[in-house]
């Protein structure tokens, strides 16, 4: 049997390094496929290298665009590769264009799926993300959840519960892999930082795509960084409009460019305070012990906050909460992470891939 994996954006690399590690430790025969919806050597490149990834087998080279016109490309795409490899199971990551557009194409070709990754709800129909997780567990054969808010999502959805297990977080898994390796040392002298510091990323929409929300976050973020120096690894969406609204490099303030998987956690682990919008930031500064503060007004991962270290804030508290956070010092690392963050989710999906691909009775 063939499995393939469609990869297209930085967090599904890091989502199904460990999914590819456990199926090739089982001699399952299997490819990526690559859509190039992330494709800057630094949203892309530098995570198959730190990732351990294999080359994908093919890379569509579908770039940017508008909602519709990028998942045209990414269906057009999709169809000719999947009917080219006849594969038995495609697995798709997370909540991105590219997952929502394989799952799309295999449903109507009639070729079976997975979707890693499955149940989060922040019910905010406003994310482009929540439409694509609504869609893809929707139409998906094979569900893996990470949490068990998860479970109940789905089965509200109509979800038949047999096709659904709870199997843990691939994301900590690949954090656990490179635990080893972080060392903010290196990563703070390169980018000339205090010993002191804390870290911020931002890329929703919701936050910078409007000149008006982008000038209130950076506002708050400035406001941060007369606290503590902040170092910013800038998504590129928004870069330029977050630029305008006065995120600048200065003297509390690094802007610095995307950085690599273990250079980027390297420098979480030693920061201080976290601000973020990001998914995958939330559950990452939960498992490290990392102080986060997450500028949404909702989270469809909300173990981080009953079980980790993130609290919600909204632009305006962002100053009072980080002042909170400083002073409380570094939470300790949880002593209950969610259930089953243990650095074996990726080992658990592929025997139920396994046992799929035999034919067996899954229904747990
Ligand atoms: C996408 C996902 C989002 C995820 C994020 C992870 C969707 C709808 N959104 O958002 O859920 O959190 O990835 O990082 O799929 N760009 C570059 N170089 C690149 C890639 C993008 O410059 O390698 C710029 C382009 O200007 C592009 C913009 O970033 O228009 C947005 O890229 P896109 O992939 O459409 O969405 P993201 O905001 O990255
Ligand atoms: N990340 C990274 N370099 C950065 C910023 C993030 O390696 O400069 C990693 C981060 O550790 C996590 C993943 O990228 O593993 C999250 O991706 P992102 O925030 O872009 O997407 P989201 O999780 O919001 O969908």
């Amino acid at each position: 049997p063939l499995v393939l994996h469609v990869l297209g954006a930085r967090p599904n690399f890091v989502k199904a390094a460990p999914v590819v590690s456990g199926l090739a430790g089982i001699g399952i025969r299997q490819g990526i496929i690559h859509t190039g919806q992330h494709y800057d050597a630094l949203m892309s490149d530098v995570f198959f290298a730190d990732l351990g990834l294999p080359e994908p087998i093919a890379n569509l080279g579908v770039g940017s665009g508008s909602h519709a016109k990028q998942t045209a490309a990414l269906l057009t795409g999709l169809e000719e590769v999947v009917l080219g490899h006849s594969p038995d199971l495609v697995v798709v990551y997370g909540d991105v264009n590219s997952t929502l557009a394989a799952i799309l194409v295999c449903a109507k070709l009639g070729v079976p799926t997975a979707h890693v990754e499955a149940g989060l709800r922040s019910f905010d129909r406003g994310m482009p993300e929540e439409v694509n997780r609504v869609v893809t567990d929707a139409l998906s054969d094979l569900l893996f959840a990470t949490s068990p808010d998860a479970l109940s999502h789905l089965a509200n959805e109509g979800v038949d519960a047999a096709r659904v297990h709870l199997v843990g977080n691939p994301m900590i898994d690949s954090l656990f892999a490179a635990l080893p390796t972080l060392d903010p040392a290196p990563v703070r002298d390169r980018l000339a930082l205090p010993e002191r510091y804390g870290v911020a990323t931002l890329h929703r929409p919701a936050n910078v795509d409007s000149p008006e929300t982008a000038r209130e976050l950076v506002d708050a973020v400035r406001e941060v960084a007369r606290r503590v120096h902040i170092v910013v690894p800038l998504h590129p969406r928004g870069r330029a409009r977050l630029a305008e609204a006065g995120l600048v490099s200065g003297e509390n303030l690094s802007i610095v460019d995307p950085l690599g998987y273990v250079d980027f956690l390297s420098l979480v682990r030693g920061a201080s305070l976290v601000v973020t919008d990001s998914g995958g930031v939330q559950e990452e500064t939960t498992m490290l012990g990392v102080p986060c503060l997450t500028v949404r007004p909702n989270t469809e991962r909300p173990v981080t906050i009953t079980h980790g270290t993130n609290r919600l804030v909204t632009p305006a508290l962002l100053a009072a909460a980080a002042d909170k956070a400083l002073a409380d010092g570094a939470a300790t690392p949880s002593g209950d992470l969610p259930p089953l963050w243990d650095g074996k989710a990726g080992a658990r999906i592929a025997r139920v891939i396994a046992a799929w691909l035999k034919g067996d009775n899954l229904s747990p």
